[in-house]
């Protein structure tokens, strides 16, 4: 067998052979058919990145028809079981699960960064009550780059890793204090004495109490949901975060940028959308006539479907078993009856079985967090806490990578030829 494509150009009939490797041809190596010695080279045409690799990279795999998802290698599921997040963050930034002695070297460096300079509440002080927590975020992780000028030095290991701390342990905490804002309730500061999720639970839900006892199946279950939405592998902030990172600008403004396109309703917006939705819907009797409008073309059913998945999304499953636990501890919330009369019914329809439409990660998750106290608007931002480590991880894979340049995509250009500026008073009315 020979580890290459053939193809004939039939506008000259000339043909062309080009090498195949890990399963792809080089859209470089397009550039040599041409129909003329000044033609540009054919290219290959795909919006929204269908079917096109932007990267090699050895930090996530997932195969979407099986449903499997693994970080350097370790299935989801033996991590969301045994591991921590910041043991599985570790594992995503640096290849390999860490020695006991690595493992507190890297807790005990993410804890001390976790606090944030005064002057970081203050801008928080200044956005309206309601602003939506997400914006705030995005807004207060790009300020962050005023602070840490270090940082521009993105080619310096040290620094890197020293970006790399600040980045995970502050994440938390500009959330909560986010959070605290919309509440008008004082800001809480991090208590270095606990967990990463202990912590963040802490920074959240304080009140008057000296000290503050996360409650322990809750902690865990935030771990492990953390552990879940730690990478994705080429995602829209994945790819954001790379895309703009390879410009070489500081991570701070590059997390910023990831953090943004997180946002959206159709990415991690989306946890947010489900809860709405559930709460439109309302009681269980209406979920046959929901998706019946789904079907007419009436909106999406949030909560469904994957660019890559088209089998379980196997996070959703263990999110499922995690609502379980939760649930023992904050009493059921009544909207997981619908949710799950809607992936009853979705599952048996022909729609969604004919396009492959499962649960994905958001679908569950939102019912968790409301259960736990969190407010929906709130959702996105439990998102990108977590995702931070994988969008760190996935900026260093790049920088380090010979074969990465400043992203920039072709285009097809379809629009007007040249033409001759029309002065004002010559144009006509359209
Ligand atoms: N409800 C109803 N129909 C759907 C849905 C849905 N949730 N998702 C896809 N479809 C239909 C879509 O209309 C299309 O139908 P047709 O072939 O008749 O035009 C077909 O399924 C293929 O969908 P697509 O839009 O081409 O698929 P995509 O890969 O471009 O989009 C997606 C993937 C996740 C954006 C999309 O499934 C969606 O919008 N889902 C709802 C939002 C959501 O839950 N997003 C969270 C994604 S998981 C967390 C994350 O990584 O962010």
């Amino acid at each position: 067998m020979k580890n290459s494509l053939t193809v004939t150009d039939n506008r000259t009939g000339k043909s062309y052979e080009l090498a195949i490797q890990n399963g792809a041809i080089r859209a470089g190596d397009l550039r040599q058919i041409k129909v003329a010695e000044d033609d540009f080279g054919l290219m290959s045409y795909d919006p929204a990145f269908m079917n096109t690799a932007s990267c090699t990279s050895r930090i996530t795999f997932i195969d979407g028809d099986k449903g499997i998802l693994r970080y350097r290698g370790y299935p989801i599921e033996e991590l969301a079981e045994k591991s921590t997040y910041l043991e599985t963050a570790y594992l995503l930034l640096y290849g390999e699960l860490p020695t006991k002695a690595e493992l507190e070297d890297w807790v005990y460096n993410v804890t001390i960064h976790t606090i944030i300079h005064e002057n970081i509440k203050k801008f928080i002080d200044g956005f309206h009550y309601d602003a939506h927590p997400m914006g705030m975020l995005v807004s207060t992780v790009a300020a962050l780059s005023t602070y840490y000028r270090d940082a521009k030095s993105i080619f310096d290991g040290e620094s890197r890793r020293r970006q790399t701390y600040r980045l995970i342990g502050k994440m938390p905490t500009l959330a909560a204090f986010v959070y605290r804002h919309t509440r008008g309730m004082p800001y809480a500061y991090p208590d270095n004495d606990l967990s990463y999720t202990g912590n963040f639970l802490n920074m959240l839900f304080k009140m008057t109490e000296v000290k503050y006892q996360p409650d322990p199946i809750l902690e865990r279950a935030l771990d492990v949901l953390f552990i879940l939405h730690a990478d994705h592998e080429q995602n829209c902030s994945t790819n954001a975060m790379r895309s703009v990172g390879s410009s070489h600008v500081d991570p701070y403004s590059a997390v910023a940028a990831a953090a943004a396109a997180l946002y959206g309703p159709l990415h991690g917006g989306a946890n947010e959308e489900v809860l709405r939705m559930l709460t439109e819907i309302g009681t269980k009797d209406r979920v046959p006539e929901f998706i019946k409008r789904v079907k007419g073309g009436e909106g999406l059913l949030m909560g469904f479907g994957h660019r890559v998945y088209k089998n379980y999304d196997p996070r959703a499953k263990i999110i499922k078993r995690v609502a379980d636990q939760v649930f023992e501890v904050t009493g059921r919330n009544p909207l997981l009856d619908i949710a799950l009369e809607l992936e009853r019914i979705a599952l048996e329809d022909d729609y969604f079985i004919k396009r492959k439409l499962y649960p994905n990660v958001d679908f569950y998750s939102g019912i968790i967090y409301q259960a736990m106290g969190f407010p929906v608007d709130v959702f996105p931002v439990l998102f990108a806490i977590p995702r931070t480590s994988g969008w760190m991880a996935q900026w260093e894979e790049m920088l380090l990578d010979s074969e990465q340049k400043i992203a920039r995509p072709r285009q097809v250009y379809l629009g007007s030829p040249q033409r001759s500026y029309v002065g004002i008073d010559q144009r006509k009315a359209r």
